[in-house]
């Protein structure tokens, strides 16, 4: 705006008759004097202060809206095949995807930027301390593209990744620095909690149930969880009493009743389990799968495969989120609030809307050989849940950093 007032000072003075240039001040004048009076300009003037980029505006700026920028200087932020721990399931380079524009985005928020990630300053706030990421495999996902972001800075002997159960540790050991992943894709108790066996037909939740899987992250500094695409469906089996026990009471239950009964157990737990001056927590909010071409104007038929731009349209939102099951979400949070525990919600969604070209579609490990049927079909058998590393879940991470130093 002062750019534009400028402009019309400029203007003016450039008039040569004093008369002219008189009356132009005077319009001028009136210009300025209208701008201010109007509240929407003034609110203008205010975004366009507020637009100049600065460190210190970060705690201030809404980070989770802005747009993606093609940026191949700075980005991709690590190599794929630099990556010590980086897991088949997302290594589409190596899977061999061709173009690889989609390591090469950069999130740019609308009013400030993203401070940039030093792993070196991460692993420092995490000297002697424990990161956890509890949820299901997009949570993996992004914990995996931590342990990336972070693991390049640290020579071999000094770092190693170690399974146990549903628990795996990535150790920086110079740092005594943990970063976790526990699997727990309903957060509460499941038939679905082994690691490795958890696809079955019938989907059965003990909506009461957390301790069991708590216990693994009770002492962790910080906490980061999900949980999502595993309630998708429109009812769910929810279990009263336990799996062992032969008097175990069994109902279907509506979604998304379902999945806000499992949502006030685990935030009933954070509410007396987190001790507030050590823990801080965080919740990712649902990721965007791209099923279905015809929302985004491909093809009926057509899903994230051969994909290679992100959507430019802004606001876009496929019709696989939903907004609420994110309402039950940052309805527990806000409650949380109200009694003293503050919880992040890092609102991923949105962006994550854009990256349909994101995804490892058929460019990943196939864990079972493809019929020929699906090999003649490519849709048929794409990842369109998953995203490629280095690719969207890195600026999940940044994010996140951003908050944890905020
Ligand atoms: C970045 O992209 C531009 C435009 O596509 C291309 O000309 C340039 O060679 C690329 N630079 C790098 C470092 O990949
Ligand atoms: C990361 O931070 C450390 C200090 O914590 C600094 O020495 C280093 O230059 C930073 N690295 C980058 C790439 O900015
Ligand atoms: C290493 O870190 C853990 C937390 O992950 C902490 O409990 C322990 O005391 C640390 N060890 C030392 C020697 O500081
Ligand atoms: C694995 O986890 C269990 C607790 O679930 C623990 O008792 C055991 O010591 C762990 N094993 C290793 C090798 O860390
Ligand atoms: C909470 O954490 C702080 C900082 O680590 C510690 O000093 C305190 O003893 C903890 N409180 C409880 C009740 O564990
Ligand atoms: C998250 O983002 C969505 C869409 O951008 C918005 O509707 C919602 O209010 C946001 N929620 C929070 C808690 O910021």
């Amino acid at each position: 705006m002062a750019k534009k007032l400028q402009d019309i000072a400029e203007g003016a003075w450039g008039v040569r008759s004093s008369f002219h240039s008189l009356i132009a001040l005077f319009v001028f004048g009136l210009v300025v004097v209208a701008v201010y009076m109007n509240r929407e300009s003034r609110q203008m003037i205010e975004d366009l202060m507020l637009h100049q980029p600065a460190s210190n505006e970060v705690s201030t700026c809404n980070l989770f809206s802005g747009k993606w920028v093609f940026d191949n200087q700075s980005y991709p932020s690590y190599k794929e095949r630099d990556c010590s721990f980086m897991s088949d399931q997302l290594a589409c380079e190596k899977f061999g995807r061709k173009d690889l524009s989609y390591q090469n985005w950069r999130w740019q928020p609308c009013h400030c930027d993203l401070p940039r990630f030093n792993a070196t300053t991460l692993l420092e706030r995490f000297r002697d301390k424990k990161l956890v990421f509890v949820g299901d495999s997009l949570n993996r996902n992004q914990w995996v593209s931590m342990v990336c972001l972070v693991e390049k800075s640290i020579p071999s002997p000094l770092k190693y990744m170690r399974t146990n159960g549903s628990l795996i540790t990535f150790k920086a050991i110079e740092y005594n620095a943990s970063i976790e992943f526990y699997w727990a894709p309903l957060l509460v108790e499941s038939n679905s909690d082994d690691p490795v066996n958890h696809r079955l037909p019938d989907r059965i939740v003990r909506v009461q149930s957390i301790e069991k899987h708590a216990r693994h992250w009770t002492d962790a500094d910080v906490l980061v969880f999900n949980s999502y695409l595993w309630w998708r469906r429109p009812k769910m089996k929810v279990l009263w009493g336990s799996f062992e026990s032969p008097d175990g009471i069994f109902k279907e239950v509506d979604m998304p009743r379902c999945y806000e009964m499992a949502i006030r157990t685990w935030s009933n737990w954070l509410e007396v389990h987190v001790n507030r001056s050590k823990t801080r927590v965080f919740f990712v909010s649902m990721s965007p799968t791209h099923q279905r071409g015809e929302e985004w104007g491909s093809s009926p038929g057509q899903n994230c495969y051969s994909e290679t731009l992100p959507i430019s349209k802004e606001g876009y939102w496929g019709s696989g989120s939903d907004r609420e099951m994110m309402r039950v979400v940052e309805a527990e949070i806000s409650e949380l609030k109200h009694r003293g525990l503050n919880i992040q919600m890092l609102n991923i969604t949105q962006l994550s809307e854009y990256r349909k070209e994101g995804h490892p579609s058929i460019y990943r490990k196939q864990w079972e050989p493809l019929s020929e049927e699906q090999l003649s079909k490519p849709t048929s058998y794409a990842d369109c849940i998953h995203w490629c590393l280095p690719g969207v879940p890195d600026v999940w991470n940044e994010l996140l950093y951003a908050h944890i130093f905020s």
